[in-house]
């Protein structure tokens, strides 16, 4: 696949941590004009409580707002097992649409029979508004903006490339980090091989943004990296090392994860585009299934 890389744009890229699930979310301006992008965008879930707030969402509605911004696009870089995504409650603040990869309809699948949802559950995409196929091309203002097929992590993963910035979602971590857990249902370690040198084969100097981070060995908690950094130092793939040791590396260490916390809440939610399930009565409701996952 030959992408429209185009290393001469330079995006205004506004990061926003969220501490309880070390999740990073961005704010991506056009530099030739008001329009932008929303990454990965966080709902706040005090799970044991049930109670859903929006104070991070808020915190971007409001920076979008200050800053006289459009939004034209809530991307979601794949479906998150680890937080919930705010994309529907931001777009009723601000517009725009919400866009996933298409591989979406194979989590949806998979994840509708896990949570024995109904035939009202729609396992077509149809609750994003776009869905995303390798090389895609979609506009941030004047930006052309395109999507790279990185399944691995989930069959639905993306990443996002937008001028000289990448949006990595899950395919990798900052160099001392990794990678991400390749066991879900879908996940692949050699997939997620293959997809992070896809990822590495962007120009060295393409600066790239982590969707997680969680400070290994205590330095402080950073998102930013570039290409050339993560090919050289990468933990898991940088410096020669081969596809046969990341995937035995990767699948002893995945036999060892526990499950993330909000996995339960957040695969019911993300699946619908960051819609809060129903019960028959129409009140929003939660499922655990019992040895489902
Ligand atoms: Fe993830």
């Amino acid at each position: 696949m030959k992408y429209p890389i185009d290393m001469e744009i330079t995006p205004e890229v506004e990061a926003f941590f969220d501490e309880p699930t070390n999740t990073i979310s961005y704010i991506v301006k056009d530099p030739t004009s008001d329009a932008c992008a929303i990454i990965d965008s966080v709902m706040d879930l005090d799970y044991a409580a049930g109670r859903i707030t929006h104070v991070s969402a808020d915190l971007m509605i409001d920076r979008i707002r200050e800053r006289g911004l459009t939004l034209e696009w809530i991307i979601e870089t794949h479906v998150h097992a680890d937080h919930l995504s705010a994309a529907p409650y931001i777009q009723q603040e601000l517009g725009g649409k919400i866009g996933v990869g298409e591989g979406i309809m194979i989590v949806q699948e998979t994840f509708g029979k896990v949570f024995n949802e109904g035939t009202e559950f729609q396992r077509d995409g149809s609750q994003f508004d776009a869905l995303f196929k390798d090389g895609d091309t979609y506009q941030v203002g004047n930006m052309t903006a395109f999507a790279m097929f990185t399944p691995g992590h989930t069959p639905a993963c993306m990443v996002h490339v937008m001028g000289n910035a990448a949006f990595t979602g899950d395919t990798l971590f900052m160099p001392d980090g990794g990678s991400a857990r390749a066991d879900f249902p879908g996940g692949d370690a050699g997939v997620l091989y293959d997809s992070i040198m896809k990822v590495l084969s962007l120009p060295d100097e393409m600066r790239l943004f982590m969707c997680h981070d969680y400070g290994p060995g205590g330095r402080d908690i950073a998102w930013e990296t570039n290409v050339a950094e993560e090919k050289a130092n990468n933990i898991h793939v940088g410096d020669g090392k081969t596809k046969e040791d990341f995937v035995k590396f990767r699948t002893e260490r995945d036999s060892k994860l526990t499950m993330p916390k909000l996995i339960i809440p957040s695969l019911q939610v993300n699946m619908r585009a960051g819609e809060v399930p129903t019960d028959e009565d129409g009140n929003p409701m939660l499922k655990v299934p019992i040895n489902g996952l």
